[in-house]
């Protein structure tokens, strides 16, 4: 049994990991987590990962940024593996948790369903076929909570055609106010927020009279969560490395 300690547990993904646990209950228990509100009902929270009381043997964090980094301090010090699910990181936590990795088994995604993995893998193949024949726009469709922009799937996507192009490829986010013609190296990357979708992503190859699109819904947390408890399994026993979901998919198949 893979013990785990959940940071953001009062979140909507860390009530999704509870949801989904189970499917999961032969392999995976959630000792303990971590929230600013610590009110979860037989599950013992704390509001610091210092105050945690119970042995966990894989660290799970969907909170916000400042909260996975002192996390991955914490894991660090304690030698835990961690996966982190938290979007919205910037350069210098990036740099962090690579560190980190060189110390610990750090999993990290933007996005831990199969279906947007899957549709990553659909998307590089697009890109390498159709060239720099085919304009490139992406449409991300969230919540009206989601507080970063664009979406850290999104980011993986245009990683993904970046990687999958030898074009000197650039990111226009939104045009507001460009007043000249679209150029052939941009990535048009479009945020839509609103009402209570979980999460919608659409890569959209604009041609010489014809287009296509590639797109992925998520009609519940759920599908994250059960990546989730994936990787849980993936990074226990596994050496210090940083590890994402192609490693996972690499082991399934
Ligand atoms: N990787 C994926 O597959 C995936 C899927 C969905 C969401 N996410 C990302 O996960 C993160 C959380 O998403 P959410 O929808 O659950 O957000 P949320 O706002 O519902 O939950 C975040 C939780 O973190 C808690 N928190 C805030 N500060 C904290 C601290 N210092 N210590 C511990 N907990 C703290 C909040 O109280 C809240 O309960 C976001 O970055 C989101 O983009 C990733």
């Amino acid at each position: 049994m893979i013990k785990v300690l959940v940071n953001g547990i009062n979140g909507h993904m860390g009530r999704a990991m509870i949801h989904a646990l189970h499917q999961w209950t032969e392999t995976v228990k959630i000792t303990a987590g971590v929230d600013l509100d610590t009110s979860t009902e037989g599950i013992p929270v704390y509001s610091d990962i210092y105050e945690v009381q119970q042995d966990f043997d894989v660290a799970l964090d969907f909170s916000v940024p400042a909260a996975t980094m002192r996390l991955v301090d914490y894991c660090t010090a304690h030698n835990k593996p961690i996966i982190i699910g938290t979007t919205g990181l910037n350069e210098e936590h990036l740099n962090k948790i690579a560190i980190a990795s060189k110390q610990i088994p750090v999993f990290q995604s933007g996005n831990m369903s199969l279906g947007i993995n899957l549709m990553q893998m659909l998307v590089k193949q697009a890109k390498m076929t159709l060239g720099d024949r085919f304009d490139v726009e992406i449409i991300e469709t969230h919540h009206n909570r989601k507080i970063d922009a664009p979406s850290g799937t999104a980011k993986m996507l245009v990683e993904t055609i970046i990687s999958a192009s030898d074009q000197q490829l650039k990111c226009v986010y939104g045009r507001k106010e460009t007043n000249h013609r679209r150029e052939k190296n941009e990535i048009g990357i479009h945020s839509l927020r609103g009402g209570t979708i979980t999460g919608e992503h659409e890569v959209i190859f604009l041609g010489d009279d014809e287009s296509i699109s590639i797109k992925h819904r998520a009609f519940s947390k759920d599908v994250f969560a059960n990546g989730a408890y994936q990787a849980v399994q993936f990074i226990y026993g596994k050496e210090p490395g940083l590890y994402h979901m192609d490693d996972l998919l690499a082991e399934l198949l």
